[in-house]
């Protein structure tokens, strides 16, 4: 086998494998990069279930507003309606799976939620946080 077969014949083995842990793994790479130090899963959980209280409306407002309290199970945007599929990746192997889309829904939810973007240490820990459900 020359040199470029092996190659591809490589990365067609790599591709499939390159899923929820290398995401997970890049993103906090990248998170530590910007300043944040270890990652806990608890304080992770903590910020998940934290309430916020939306300046202009008064809602009160957290990560399980749309994904609800049980993780295994499909939430519901609470705006539109629409039905969200399990966020634990353990009920939904597709869960946390691309970079891009982690980063535009984690930015896209923080500002919703919080009122702010979160910052690199929480991003962190809400993925470590989720990725072991
Ligand atoms: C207003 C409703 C809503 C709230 C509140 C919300 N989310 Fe989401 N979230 C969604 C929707 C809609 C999607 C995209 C659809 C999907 O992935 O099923 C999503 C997707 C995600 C994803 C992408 C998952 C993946 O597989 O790539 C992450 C991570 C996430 N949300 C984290 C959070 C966090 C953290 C919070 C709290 C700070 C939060 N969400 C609050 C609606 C919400």
């Amino acid at each position: 086998m020359n040199c470029k077969h092996f190659t591809i014949a490589a990365l067609l083995i790599v591709a499939p494998l390159s899923t929820q842990a290398d995401a997970i793994s890049d993103l906090q790479a990248t998170y530590q990069n910007a300043g944040a130090s270890q990652f806990s899963a608890t304080a992770g959980k903590t910020l998940w279930h934290k309430g916020f209280t939306d300046v202009k409306s008064g809602q009160q407002r957290q990560c399980t507003t749309c994904h609800t309290e049980n993780l295994q199970n499909r939430g519901e945007h609470i705006r539109t309606g629409k039905v969200i599929e399990p966020m634990a990746p353990s009920a939904n192997p597709e869960r946390l799976t691309q970079v891009k889309k982690i980063k535009k829904w984690l930015h896209r939810n923080c500002k919703w939620t919080l009122g702010r973007e979160c910052s690199a240490q929480e991003k962190g820990d809400l993925l470590a946080f989720l990725k072991n459900l």
